[in-house]
């Protein structure tokens, strides 16, 4: 049954949204999970880039690009982000993985207080599967993964966690935990027809409280983002 009181955001990607019935709940915490190179950075930068268009404040925290690499990502996608960052409507965190206790204090205390002062109603973590990287056990990583989703979620913000993917398995995420705790799970796939060309494709695993499609559709990535072709089939 089609709940018609979600309140919805676009994530910024037609097709997607268009396979969301208008987009992601709002507060929800979503994952966005692939392989490398599948464009889970760039789905990162348009999902942010489509609130900033809105008057939406951002916060881009990144475990792989600092605020230089982010800007220039961006502009390769015709996404100008430094205005944004002027105007204090984005903002850009990034955590250097190798310092692993200071991440974690700085996930642990400074994070809550600052995604609260700046307001953000749009926040994108790429990837969690670094920051898991982090935790020495098991049990520490499911500990860390649950006090991030939650402290995201009282915030109010719906964010958006990208995760990479098992090698053996490539619709598992590495830690195998975030799409349990995650409210929604999106997943980018590499398909291979044969020897000659390989397609990306998208599909919505799980979204909850809304009903969504469930077809896997083909998209491209060019200098406009990830675009998905709704009327294309998969290999
Ligand atoms: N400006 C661009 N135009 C078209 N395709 C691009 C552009 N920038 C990157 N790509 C494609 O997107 C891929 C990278 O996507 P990315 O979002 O970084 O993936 P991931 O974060 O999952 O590793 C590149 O390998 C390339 O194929
Ligand atoms: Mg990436």
């Amino acid at each position: 049954m089609v709940n018609k009181d979600v309140e919805k955001i676009k994530t910024g990607i037609d097709g997607l949204d268009e396979m969301l019935k208008g987009g992601v709940p709002k507060g929800h915490v979503f994952t966005v999970m692939g392989e490398f190179g599948t464009g889970k950075t760039t789905f990162s930068l348009q999902y942010i880039w489509e609130g900033l268009q809105k008057d939406e404040s951002g916060i881009f925290i990144s475990l792989e690009e600092d605020r230089d690499a982010m800007i220039e990502t961006g502009l390769s996608y015709g996404w100008d982000f430094q205005p944004y960052l002027d105007e204090n409507q984005l903002a850009v965190k990034k955590l250097t993985p190798a310092d692993a206790e200071a991440t974690i204090n700085k996930i642990k205390s400074d994070l809550p207080q600052f995604i609260e002062d700046f307001d953000a109603e749009r926040i994108a973590i790429d990837s969690v599967s670094l920051l898991n990287m982090l935790a020495d056990t098991p049990q520490q990583k499911r500990n860390q993964l649950f006090a991030l989703s939650k402290m995201i979620k009282d915030t109010g913000a719906t964010a958006l966690l990208t995760a990479e993917v098992k090698d053996e398995n490539p619709t598992s995420s590495r830690d195998g935990l975030i799409e349990y705790t995650a409210d929604g799970v999106v997943l980018l796939r590499y398909n291979q027809s044969d020897m000659e060309e390989v397609q990306l494709s998208i599909q919505v695993i799980k979204m909850r409280r809304i009903d969504h499609s469930r077809k896997i559709k083909p998209f491209v990535i060019t200098d406009n983002g990830i675009e998905v072709q709704m009327e294309g089939a998969i290999f």
